[in-house]
Order: C-alpha cells, then sequence, then structure tokens
C-alpha cells in the first residue's frame, strides 16, 4: 500500500475476523480518487490469503458512502487512460475478491460509490442513505458496472430512471427494490454490518467461499450450468474437514470450530 492510499482508506478489526476498511476523504464526499481505489484495493489485495479475515466491512462517514469516482481527477482523462490505467485492476480487486464484503453505507452513494457498493454482496443501509448513477450529468456513462449491475439489483424500469434521469432514491425504495438487504438508524449503520461480517465470519469459511462463487455465477450463467457448478461445490464441501466439523458439532450439541480446512 503506498503511503497516500494507506491515509486515503482506514482498516481496522471491529470483530473476530472481520477487516474494516474506511474510506478516509470526508471533505471530498469520500470521493473515488487513485489513492482511494488503490487504498481499498491494497487492503483487499492484502486480505485475500489473510486467514485471520473470512469477511470484510466496507464504509465511508455518515455524509458519504462515496460520491463516485473523482471528478476532478476526470479533466484529464482519456480514452486511452481510462482503458489502460490501474483503476480496472482496483475495481476488479473489488468485485472478484473471493471472501465476502458487507457493504455499510449512509448519506450518498452515488456514481462510482454506487457501483461500489453493488460489487459488495450484502448492502445494509442507514435511513439517511441515497443511491444514484448521476453519471449522464457529466456526459460519462457509469463505468464500473452501474449499467448491469443495477438493472440485475433493482429491475430494468428503476435502474433506467436512475440511469438516464439521474434520479436518486433513498433507502426505503433501495430495500424494497433489493439493492440493499437492511434499513437501520444511521448510527447503527456500521454496527449492523459489523455484526452481519461476524456472524458471516463465525460459519465454515469454505462452505462460505463457495457460496459466494455460487451465487455470483447465477448471474453469468444458465439455470442448468449454475445448478451443475453448484451441485459440485457442494460435493467438493463434503470433502473438507470444517464439513465433519460442522455435522459433528450439531450432533454432539456444540459450537462448531471451523478451520477453514
Ligand atoms: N468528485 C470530486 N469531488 C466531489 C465529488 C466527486 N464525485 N462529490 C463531491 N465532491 C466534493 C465537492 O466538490 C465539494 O468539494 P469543495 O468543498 O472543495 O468544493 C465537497 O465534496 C462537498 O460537496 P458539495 O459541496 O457538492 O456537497 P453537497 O452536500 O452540496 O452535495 C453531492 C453532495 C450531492 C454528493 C454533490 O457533491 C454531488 O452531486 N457530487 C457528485 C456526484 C456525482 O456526480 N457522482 C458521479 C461521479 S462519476 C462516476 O462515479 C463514474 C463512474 O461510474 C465510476
Amino acid at each position: 500500500m503506498t503511503e497516500q492510499s494507506e491515509t486515503a482508506v482506514l482498516v481496522s478489526r471491529p470483530a473476530d475476523f472481520v477487516l474494516q476498511v474506511r474510506i478516509n476523504r470526508p471533505k471530498a464526499m469520500n470521493a473515488l480518487n487513485g489513492a482511494v481505489l488503490g487504498g481499498i484495493a491494497a487492503a483487499l489485495g492484502d486480505a485475500v490469503d489473510d486467514d485471520s479475515v473470512r469477511c470484510v466491512v466496507l464504509t465511508g462517514d455518515e455524509r458519504a458512502f462515496a460520491a463516485g469516482a473523482d471528478i476532478k481527477e476526470m479533466p484529464t482523462r482519456t480514452p486511452a487512460t481510462v482503458l489502460t490505467d490501474r483503476r480496472g485492476a482496483d475495481w476488479h480487486a473489488v468485485a472478484g475478491f473471493p471472501k465476502p464484503i458487507v457493504a455499510a453505507v449512509n448519506g450518498y452513494a452515488l456514481g462510482g460509490g454506487c457501483e461500489l457498493a453493488m460489487s459488495c454482496d450484502i448492502v445494509v443501509a442507514g435511513e439517511n442513505a441515497m443511491f444514484g448513477q448521476p453519471e449522464v450529468n457529466l456526459g460519462i456513462i457509469a463505468g464500473a458496472g452501474g449499467t448491469q449491475r443495477l438493472v440485475k439489483a433493482v429491475g430494468k424500469s428503476l435502474a433506467m430512471k436512475m440511469l438516464l434521469a439521474s434520479e436518486f432514491i433513498d433507502a426505503r425504495t433501495a430495500l424494497a427494490a433489493g439493492l440493499v438487504s437492511d434499513v437501520v438508524a444511521p448510527e447503527l449503520t456500521l454496527e449492523r454490518a459489523v455484526a452481519l461480517a461476524g456472524t458471516i465470519a463465525s460459519k465454515a469459511p469454505l462452505a462460505v467461499r463457495l457460496t459466494k462463487q455460487a451465487v455470483l455465477r447465477s448471474f453469468d450463467v444458465s439455470m442448468a450450468a449454475g445448478l451443475d457448478y453448484e451441485r459440485n461445490c457442494s460435493a467438493a464441501l463434503f470433502g473438507t474437514e470444517d464439513r465433519l466439523e460442522g455435522v459433528t458439532a450439531f450432533i454432539e450439541k456444540r459450537q462448531a470450530d471451523f478451520k477453514n480446512r
């Protein structure tokens, strides 16, 4: 992680096996500049092979999860830099992260901020959260999954309204549409996200990992191919130590002690 990226995101351990990554540009509404994206990617990169991390919470502050890509970095960007700079890899580090990520969203999640939340696996929103894809105001389109993931998250008509008219939706609308899983008082958003992450971290890590993979695969393949994949994952897990531990713990009426094996 570079020095700049280190201050652009703050990394902490709020619970056992849980890594928290906080976007830290409050004066810029947590706009996603290169340092923030690089910082998130680096924190996740470090966590990939770290057995002490089983789930990640990604958050911002009370006013903004993230107000989008940093517009002030945009004047100098060209088609070539958009295609070739490291942002693509940084975004991939989030979407391709193999362990679950819970987004804790208060305030604005706009443009790349909404896309960042959608790249996570579960979104917990504060009642003050606002989601939007206002890129057409800037003469660009959503560039980190907004035209694809939003449609799948909220359906065509609402997605089109957000993408074409730049209308924001509030937390309750996002909940009704399926974009978020929980809506809580803003002061409880992070607490709820960390609690959820802690619960996920208490489950069998390999089963969690393959569940995430199988669910994400459902977006890309036919039902038949997805069911095949699920069956193969299921079969593979029957060969793990944690499967034996989980089943034995149930039968012995005790808490399972999973080892990620
Ligand atoms: N990039 C850079 N700076 C930003 C920013 C952004 N996306 N969003 C907010 N800021 C900065 C503002 O410039 C301002 O800085 P200064 O004090 O130095 O002027 C500071 O954050 C506070 O913002 P506002 O004064 O505008 O606060 P507000 O409460 O009046 O409005 C807001 C908040 C509705 C979020 C408004 O700032 C806004 O509309 N921001 C831009 C949202 C946007 O268009 N996002 C999409 C970006 S494009 C994108 O994300 C592409 C992609 O797909 C990856």
